[in-house]
């Protein structure tokens, strides 16, 4: 029985996504950054929109024939052609098990309903824009750092990445590089973006949990914070419920207010999503 559902065609998938109102999407780019880590994109149905920053369903069939969905931040921005996702591989996660053997040509389910707090709107109007993220946590920033309202709202734009191992460190080369080199990124985050990898396990020049790079000053310094500036400071927060709390309270004892889609904050978070 389950045999004969994965194996199932096209067609017999469209019809499942047809009757489950999902889009099916084709997989088009397949990148494993670590074991335990790893990227795709699949092709953009045409009239899927979302804001940048904001998380979509995808799945697989599962064993019962029905869409296995979990939650998934959207690590490309809304004007891209292609929807490219950030995944941990667990071993005994029901999707992710499943995922991490996805090859271009593959098709998977998209939900139809994009949502989330990590956008634009739910900001009150600030100079710097601080994307402070664990693990995969960095996919929605990925989103909201190429998007141009990003760059119209904010004067300046600094992304941190905090993971345990260096080699965790996914799109390092493109936050480092790449994006600088882009045609049309390049010029607008010239001076303009600081990208602020931390690493707590392993060996790095920057050691350390960002919640206390941040309490201890170090962050502060390294990024060149001036004092008349702090207040005009916004945050977007994604990591694990750990990380969102702790880094939530610090914010909070700094007078900072959580924002909403119907609220704008100084602050807005969400969990980032294990399959
Ligand atoms: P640490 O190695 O000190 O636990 P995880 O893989 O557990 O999701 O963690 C990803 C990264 O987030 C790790 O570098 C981890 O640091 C860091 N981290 C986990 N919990 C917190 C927290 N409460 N505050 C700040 N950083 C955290």
């Amino acid at each position: 029985m389950s045999n004969e559902l994965h194996d199932m065609d096209q067609a017999g998938l469209q019809a499942v996504a047809d009757d489950k109102g999902l889009h099916l999407a084709k997989v088009t780019w397949v990148h494993h950054w670590t074991a335990g880590l790893f990227s795709f994109r699949i092709e953009r149905p045409s009239t899927f929109r979302f804001r940048s920053g904001e998380f979509i369903m995808i799945g697989l069939l599962g064993a019962n024939g029905r869409p296995l969905m979990r939650a998934y931040s959207i690590a490309s921005p809304s004007w891209e052609e292609h929807l490219e996702f950030f995944s941990v591989k667990v071993e005994e996660g029901a999707l992710t098990s499943r995922l991490q053997h996805l090859k271009e040509g593959d098709h998977i389910f998209l939900g139809k309903k994009p949502t989330g707090t990590l956008v634009l709107d739910a900001l009150l109007p600030g100079k710097t824009l601080c994307m402070v993220g664990t693990g995969t946590g960095l996919a929605p920033f990925l989103s909201v750092l190429r998007d141009p309202e990003t760059h119209e709202k904010f004067e300046k734009i600094i992304v941190t990445h905090t993971v345990r191992q260096a080699e965790e460190l996914a799109y390092r080369q493109f936050l480092e590089e790449e994006i600088r080199a882009d045609e049309i990124f390049g010029e607008m985050l010239k001076d303009r973006f600081t990208y602020y990898p931390t690493v707590t396990r392993g060996e790095f020049h920057r050691k350390g949990r960002i919640t206390d790079l941040i309490r201890d000053g170090i962050f502060r310094n390294e990024v060149g914070v001036v004092e008349e500036d702090r207040g005009s400071f916004r945050f977007m927060l994604c990591g694990s419920m750990a990380f969102n709390k702790d880094m939530g309270a610090l914010l909070e004892s700094n007078g900072l207010v959580e924002g909403s889609n119907s609220e704008p904050g100084t602050y807005v978070m969400e969990r980032a999503f294990v399959g």
